[in-house]
């Protein structure tokens, strides 16, 4: 519930949208991180889905506390994400950014591929990041 809440916080209420079904739909068979503080206040959170029989992972729904952003909340969350990857047999890592964070994710080692497309309401960019 508190990951639902931070995500409708800051990927749709920041954008005038609400978190919809078809954002919510298979859930519950993809793996949910969040990083919490030390008073176990939820301060980021991620989802991840496994394709391609589990060789290739897609990054979704991104999202880190407003009063935590720009602290590594985001990076330390990524780098948990990835290396539970490696041990997992991940070998590649994907994700649809929004293009005004692109610059977030180059940071952690992703790069950009094909063109840019609309995705609830903003541009955003495919990336991908082998492991
Ligand atoms: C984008 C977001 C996930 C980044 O998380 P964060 O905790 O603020 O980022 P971090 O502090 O871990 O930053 C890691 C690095 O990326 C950089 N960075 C962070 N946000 C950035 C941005 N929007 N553009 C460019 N660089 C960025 C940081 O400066 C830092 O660089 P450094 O290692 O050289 O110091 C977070 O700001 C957020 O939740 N934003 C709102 C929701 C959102 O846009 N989610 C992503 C949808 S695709």
């Amino acid at each position: 519930m508190e990951m639902l809440k931070l995500r409708e916080l800051q990927l749709r209420a920041s954008i005038g949208l609400v978190l919809a079904n078809s954002d919510l739909e298979g859930e519950d068979k993809q793996h949910h991180f969040g990083l919490f503080n030390s008073s176990l206040q939820l301060c980021a959170c991620v989802v991840l889905s496994m394709e391609n029989s589990g060789q290739r992972g897609k990054l979704r729904q991104m999202a880190v506390e407003t009063d935590y952003q720009l602290r590594g909340m985001g990076r330390s969350l990524y780098e948990y994400v990835e290396s539970w990857c490696r041990v997992h047999g991940v070998r590649q890592i994907v994700l649809h950014a929004r293009t005004s964070v692109k610059g977030f994710y180059y940071k952690l080692g992703f790069t950009e591929c094909g063109v840019e497309f609309v995705q609830a309401t903003l541009p955003h960019i495919k990336m991908l990041k082998a492991l």
